[in-house]
């Protein structure tokens, strides 16, 4: 009899499909069933479970449950709403979201640092005005967060000339980049870079990590990406340093509220590009073949998969 894998998800019914099939191609041995779908007796005997925002009632549902495996990188919601519950709760390290979330802050520190939103600007008043061009070795690009994703996008980053620096939890060296660490070392970033990009995880050392006083010791005219979790920064206060113009411009993916909600000003700033969280999008193929390895593995020798450390909280 195929082992039941409980999937539980917090997602529209077209994306929960998406995601039964890819895990059930993955893990031929096994049947993935959605919550909804499970039985007493499966709830009852699941050890593991897979999960995309999982609601934590239903998760109180499966008394036996040991660990839980997250399709997300990110588990700041998942921990926020289970505090204590013993459970083993790994996340998604999956190398093809660190490339694809390298591309997106190229292709996005690009767009800044062309000038790609004053084009389009002057493009709307029919205005011909070409402005001059530093060269990439002469932008500092700083990244706050320097995990795999925030080393890929370091390293992509160099690969097309820019100086690139960063700040990390731990300060651990990287290859070509200047890394820094703790308060000063944050001031040090802030202070250098011409753009800033936000990677680091959500935690309770992250939260509310760039306010008014971190936008005002950034240079004149330097921009922001946030391609981590909205609350890192205090959206007030960025709003503030756009409109006296001390920074130029910003890129958000990520917002305190998602969606963004329709009467958020950040919509129509003409200095605030907004995306609805794209620029890490997780894959569904190679996602499932990590989730899949991470079963095999714990099923013939009951080994966990590294579990995100709660005292760090990622
Ligand atoms: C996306 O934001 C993720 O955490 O995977």
């Amino acid at each position: 009899m195929k082992t039941v894998i409980p999937f539980v998800a917090r997602t529209v019914e077209g994306d929960q499909l998406g995601w039964l099939d890819a895990l059930g191609a993955a893990m031929p041995d096994c049947e993935i069933r959605a919550f909804e779908n499970t039985s007493t007796a499966d709830r009852l005997s699941c050890k593991f479970a897979i999960v995309a925002d999982p609601d934590p009632a239903d998760l109180a549902k499966m008394p036996n449950l040991v660990w839980i495996h997250s399709l997300w990188a990110g588990v700041e919601h998942i921990l926020a709403q289970l505090p204590a519950s013993g459970l083993h709760i790994v996340r998604l390290q999956d190398p093809q979201m660190a490339k694809s979330m390298a591309e997106a802050v190229l292709a996005w520190s690009l767009y800044l640092h062309r000038g790609m939103p004053l084009y389009r600007e002057q493009q709307t008043n029919s205005e011909w005005l070409a402005h001059d061009l530093p060269l990439a070795s002469e932008r500092t690009i700083g990244i706050l967060g320097l995990g795999n994703l925030g080393k890929m996008a370091a390293h992509r980053l160099q690969q097309q000339d820019f100086d690139v620096c960063g700040w990390s939890r731990s300060g651990s060296p990287v290859e070509g980049v200047r890394v820094y660490a703790g308060t000063p070392g944050l001031d040090a970033v802030l202070t250098q870079s011409d753009i800033i990009v936000i990677l680091t995880p959500l935690t309770d050392q992250t939260r509310g990590l760039l306010g008014q006083a971190q936008f005002s010791r950034m240079k004149k005219g330097a921009s922001l990406i946030n391609f981590a979790r909205g609350p890192i920064l205090d959206e007030d206060a960025l709003l503030d340093s756009l409109d006296c113009a001390h920074l130029d411009h910003a890129v958000l993916d990520v917002f305190s509220t998602e969606p963004l909600p329709r009467t958020s000003r950040m919509w129509r700033h003409k200095n605030i590009t907004v995306l609805p969280h794209i620029s890490g999008p997780t894959n569904r193929m190679t996602a499932s073949a990590i989730v899949a390895d991470n079963v095999a593995r714990y099923i013939e020798t009951g080994e966990l998969p590294e579990g995100v450390n709660l005292s760090r909280g990622y």
